[in-house]
């Protein structure tokens, strides 16, 4: 007899292991397979349902675009990024209303214009006009007339995705109106300590907010950004951190709890980066947990164990892995098959910007999120010299066949390398 171990392995940490003893004789054999393979059938789930149907038009629409573009095999492909199609969907944000179905956003404006002014210059630089640029900042001085904190819209509470978002927005607007001066860096510092917590996490909402990794995210990208981290923010923060690495090598959204997420995971070695602290965590069992991330037949990633592939995580787990190996812990994914994925799925030929996957509507978060993962996916990452500085993290672009001439990505902060560093740079010699 042997134990049906791998069964185990397809369910998802929150419920319990079912081991199921079978009569194969104990050796791994194919009769083992057989064996499992009804009682797999046994324990289908909407999910593994879900990805089923999935499979099925994932692998229809490759086995397509291989024969539409006469090769024989997946990998043969050199497929290409649509890119003059998706400015036509981000520029639309600026010239129309948006759509009414955008209203539960309403708390996300500082995000939505992160996306769209990111998506623009990941895609070319040259193709956020000075006007979008003002427009940008006056739409985030209107919701935080104090110039930061910020909220999400008008009137509501500052909040540390807002005012991540907002950060990340006015360093893609080249301090145009000299907007870079007018943020309340004080204010904003003030605010970060207020948020700390007694176990080194970030609250995100004095008010009402809650307290994982994405707030020890927001709070210390922007504080690096704005060059006012000190001893006494940061104070904590690794110890939380490590703590959220779980027993599957990524990260769940707070310590000793939960699944580990691609979206939890990267904001916490982001987090780690920030601090020069990677060689705090098990970085092995992290990039064992990436690959798994990765699916074989789909190409793209997931976010965590037996989900269903998203775009978006060719950012949250991709610049995961990039940032590991900037580091030279070296690479855990297959940058070609994502590539593939993202070019073949999540662009459709009969509508404008990018997806999460087949059978899905493009928007502003997935086009972004995707337009940095492809970045990734045709970049190497190295340190500049041997000191350990996230703004020396550098990268090297693939050959031009497989390269979609898209701007160089800082994967720690998911922006361009030319405005992020400008950015840094003026508040650094602000402060010396
Ligand atoms: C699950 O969504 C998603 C989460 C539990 C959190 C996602 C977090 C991020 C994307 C990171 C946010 C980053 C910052 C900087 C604030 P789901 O259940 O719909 O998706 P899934 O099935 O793919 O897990
Ligand atoms: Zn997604």
């Amino acid at each position: 007899m042997s134990r049906a171990k791998y069964i185990a392995k397809l369910l998802g940490r929150k419920r319990e292991v079912i081991e199921i003893v079978t009569m194969t004789g104990g050796n791994e054999s194919i009769d083992d397979v057989e064996a499992v393979e009804p009682l797999m059938k046994e324990l289908e789930t909407d999910t593994t349902e879900s990805r089923n149907e999935l499979l099925h038009s994932i692998t229809k629409l490759l086995e397509d675009v291989c024969l539409r573009e006469d090769v024989d095999e997946v990998k043969e492909l050199k497929l290409e990024l649509n890119r003059d199609f998706h400015k036509v969907y981000l520029d639309m944000a600026f010239s129309s209303g948006l759509p009414p179905q955008m209203a539960a956003l309403d708390a996300s404006q500082p995000w939505m214009l992160y996306w769209i002014a990111n998506s623009l210059q990941v895609l070319d630089p040259e193709w956020l006009s000075d006007d979008n640029k003002r427009l940008i900042v006056d739409k985030l001085f209107h919701i935080s007339p104090e110039c930061g904190p910020f909220g999400g819209g008008v009137g509501q509470y500052p909040h540390l995705a807002g005012t991540y978002a907002s950060i990340n927005a006015l360093s893609l607007c080249s301090n145009v109106e000299n907007s870079w001066d007018r943020i309340n860096r004080d204010a904003i510092y003030q605010w970060l300590l207020s948020l700390k917590q007694p176990d080194g996490g970030f609250k995100t909402c004095l008010e009402v907010g809650e307290v994982d990794t994405r707030g020890v995210y927001c709070a210390l990208s922007v504080a690096s950004m704005l060059d006012i981290m000190t001893d006494e923010l940061c104070e904590g923060v690794v110890d939380y951190l490590v703590a959220c690495q779980n027993y599957e090598g990524g990260f769940g959204s707070g310590p000793f709890c939960d699944e580990a997420h691609g979206g939890y995971t990267f904001c916490a070695v982001g987090s780690l980066a920030i601090l020069n602290a990677l060689d705090k965590i098990n970085c092995e069992k992290l990039m064992e947990w990436c690959s798994a991330r990765q699916y074989n037949e789909e190409l793209g990633l997931c976010g965590r164990s037996n989900k269903l592939v998203d775009g978006c995580y060719s950012f949250w787990v991709g610049a995961t892995a990039a940032i590991l190996e900037s580091h030279n812990y070296g690479e855990c994914i297959d940058k070609l098959a994502l590539r593939n994925y993202i070019l073949a799925c999540c662009q459709a030929q009969d509508h404008p910007g990018l997806r999460d996957k087949p059978g899905k509507h493009s928007d502003f978060y997935h086009t972004n999120y995707v337009l940095l993962g492809l970045a990734i996916s045709e970049s190497q990452y190295f340190m500049e010299g041997s000191a350990r500085g996230i703004e020396l993290i550098d990268s090297r672009l693939s050959d031009k066949a497989l390269n979609s001439s898209l701007a160089k990505i800082n994967p720690v902060y998911g922006l361009p390398e030319n405005s992020f560093k400008d950015f840094i740079k003026h508040f650094k010699t602000k402060n010396a």
